[in-house]
């Protein structure tokens, strides 16, 4: 169980970073695309497919990981009465799967719009989301709570 809680929880680390280099990347084109009004392209709608699958991975190790977590640290109620533990279980999960949801609608939005309002929807949503996930991040300097920057 041990080594399966730490195979988790390293890909679900390593994986924060392919989700915010490419949550970065995605920003860069659809704010390039609507502030240049240049026309819509492919590129942006691939690497917004990317994201969205490197969501969905990390989607699926969260719920995994929630109930590992759990029996790792002996039930809810330890884990529910423990604020460094409970962040994970609420505030951290509840976020992220708000940001998740968010960024699908984006994809649902971005596909619906006419051509030359895709990017603005893609950079409105997207942004959404992806701020929501920066602040979700147990990021070292986050007292009680911080994890280390990969393992
Ligand atoms: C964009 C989405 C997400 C990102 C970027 C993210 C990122 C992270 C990071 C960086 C950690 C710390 C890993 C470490 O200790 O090295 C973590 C821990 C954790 N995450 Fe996520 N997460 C996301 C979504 C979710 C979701 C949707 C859930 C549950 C439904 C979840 C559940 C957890 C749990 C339970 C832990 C604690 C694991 C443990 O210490 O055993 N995460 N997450």
């Amino acid at each position: 169980m041990d080594t399966l809680h730490t195979m988790l929880v390293d890909l679900h680390s390593i994986n924060r970073w392919i989700i915010v280099f490419l949550g970065l990347y995605v920003l860069f084109l659809s704010a390039r695309g609507w502030f240049g009004k240049r026309a819509w392209d492919d590129n942006a709608g691939k690497f917004s497919k990317y994201f969205l699958i490197a969501l969905d991975v990390q989607l699926l190790l969260g719920l995994i990981l929630y109930f590992v977590f759990v029996a790792s640290q002996g039930g809810f109620d330890y884990v529910f009465g423990n604020p460094a533990s409970r962040f994970f279980l609420m505030e951290h999960s509840v976020m992220m799967v708000i940001a998740i949801i968010i960024a699908h609608a984006g994809n649902y939005a971005t596909k619906k719009a006419q051509p030359e309002g895709k990017f603005k929807r893609m950079f409105i949503f997207y942004g959404i989301a992806f701020l929501l996930i920066l602040v979700s991040i147990p990021w070292p300097f986050m007292p009680g709570f911080g994890r280390s920057l990969l393992f």
